[in-house]
């Protein structure tokens, strides 16, 4: 395939807030009376905050109604945001920037297709907020994934037909996304947590442009 733009998930990806999702969240069902554990947690991976709080649920056997939803779902948030508000730039992934830069020198369009309301934070605390050629984040989207919107309205605003986008997630459902997008991907992760990926690797450190275009030249 011709590469011509790569589209970023954000949490876990470029940072490792999905260990801030984590503790927030589980730090809500311990106070709801169950314990999560981090392998429940790779199905929230990727997944809006309003459909996380119903997995969650599922999982503790515990109903709500609505109102009461939206107030679990904000102190879940609060808590996260306690967190974030904390980051720095010394949290951006080791290898994240070298390959941002490379992408950049060889006229390859970036793209940040995250399903976070809380990106744009994200992106000031560790000073990236005008490192992309373009964003979406949650509060431009309305389905999530595995619904292809997100990476679909990154490759429309970079002006990439599909065919050309290589997506890097970390989620189960993101790398789902990719697929319904008619977009390739690269897991971030472990094969056996992301097994419909085209080609997983462990972090960005050792990877670049040639890899990618190695691993994608017959695709
Ligand atoms: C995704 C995370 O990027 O954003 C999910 O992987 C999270 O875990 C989702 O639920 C929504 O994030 P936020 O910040 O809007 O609650
Ligand atoms: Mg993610």
């Amino acid at each position: 395939m011709d590469i011509k733009a790569c589209i970023f998930d954000l949490d876990g990806v470029i940072v490792d807030t999905a260990k801030y999702h984590y503790l927030a969240w589980s730090e809500l069902a311990e106070n709801l009376g169950f314990s999560f554990t981090e392998q429940q947690n790779e199905q929230l991976k990727g997944v809006s905050r309003v459909e996380s709080l119903e997995i969650l649920l599922k999982i503790g056997k515990l109903h709500f109604d609505e109102k009461t939803k939206i107030q679990l779902a904000d102190k879940k948030n609060k808590r996260y945001v306690e967190f974030i508000s904390q980051m720095t730039p010394d949290e951006i992934l080791p290898g994240v920037i070298d390959f941002l830069d490379e992408l950049k020198r060889h006229n390859i369009k970036t793209a940040l297709g995250s399903a976070s309301k809380n990106a744009i934070m994200i992106l000031e605390k560790i000073d990236m907020l005008n490192y992309f050629d373009t964003v979406i984040d949650g509060t431009k989207v309305s389905k999530a994934k595995p619904d292809p919107e997100v990476f679909l309205k990154g490759a429309e605003a970079l002006n990439i037909a599909s065919e050309n986008c290589i997506v890097f997630e970390d989620a189960y459902a993101g790398i789902d996304a990719a697929k319904n997008a008619g977009m390739k991907s690269v897991g971030i992760g472990s094969k056996a947590n992301l097994p419909n990926a085209d080609i997983v690797i462990g972090h960005f450190l050792d990877f670049g442009l040639s890899k990618l275009k190695d691993s994608f030249k017959d695709k």
